[in-house]
């Protein structure tokens, strides 16, 4: 597929299963404002945790397509699901597109801890995936890596279901193992899960740290842009526009609530 993006203010392309990318939007939105933003939820399929690759890969070429013909300069995988399955395929689709994908921060996680014990909160896709795997054997060496797939969590933020008993309740299932093997340290495997991660903390308490990715991403998508001289030179605010295809009502609403009340959500047919 041609790239046919044509100025430094073409906007950066990001997209995720779901409205769990924005939790990386926002660090991008943080670290470079004057970049125009397109940010695409494939709500309607998501959660893509139990999906096979294949679909995954199906869905996020799709998506990529949409944002590519929207002129991005860029593509973002905000999802670590996605990028297990995809950003191989993805990359071979699109050689000469600069493509940012994302993994579960087992690196930084063994790096912090010191009794020795990590805990991964992930989708099961992820956990599952043989890119897991291979960052275990590459980092998790001396380190008792523990993983926790969170099954019906990202349907929680799907529904903005950010601050409730139920959602608290999912959470301290667990969150509860992970405790009792003693991590002191739990990466949020998972875009999704940085907006329940005040609930986290109330569950884990103040000696336990989390760690998140989309600052990381947002730097290394900086970093890349720049090797390649693609930063906008523009110094106004960037724009950003938002997509999805979910059918629910409350969809807007959930954007705006976890994004700002100024989103106007446009509809994806497909
Ligand atoms: N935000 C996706 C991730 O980072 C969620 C995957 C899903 O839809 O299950 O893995």
């Amino acid at each position: 597929m041609q790239i046919k993006f044509h100025s430094l203010d073409a906007p950066i392309g990001v997209f995720d299963s779901g409205v769990g990318g924005l939790s990386v939007l926002k660090h991008i939105r943080e670290l470079m404002p004057h970049e125009n933003l397109i940010y695409l939820a494939d709500s309607k399929y998501a959660p893509y945790g139990n999906q096979t690759a294949e679909f995954i890969q199906a869905r996020s070429f799709k998506l990529a397509d949409f944002l590519i013909n929207q002129g991005a300069k860029a593509l973002v995988v905000a999802c670590n699901t996605a990028t297990a399955s995809a950003v191989a395929g993805l990359r071979e689709r699109y050689p000469d597109l600069l493509i940012i994908g994302m993994e579960p921060a087992v690196k930084p996680a063994v790096a912090a801890t010191k009794t020795g014990v990590v805990g991964v909160l992930a989708t099961s896709g992820t956990l599952k995936s043989a890119q897991f795997a291979a960052l275990l054997e590459h980092y998790g060496q001396g380190t008792e890596v523990v993983t926790q797939a969170c099954l019906g969590l990202v349907e929680c933020v799907e529904k903005g279901e950010l601050n409730n008993a139920s959602t608290l309740a999912l959470l301290k299932r667990y969150v509860e193992p992970l405790l009792e093997a003693k991590a002191d340290t739990i990466v949020l495997g998972c875009t999704h899960y940085p907006f329940v991660r005040a609930m986290i903390e109330s569950l884990v308490g103040p000696d336990v740290v989390l760690i998140d990715t989309g600052a990381a991403v947002a730097k290394h998508l900086r970093n890349r842009l720049q090797e390649k001289a693609l930063l906008n030179q523009s110094t106004n605010l960037g724009e950003a526009s938002f997509w999805s295809n979910s059918d629910a009502d409350e969809a807007q609403n959930v954007i705006r609530a976890l994004w700002g009340p100024d989103v106007e959500l446009k509809k994806l047919l497909a």
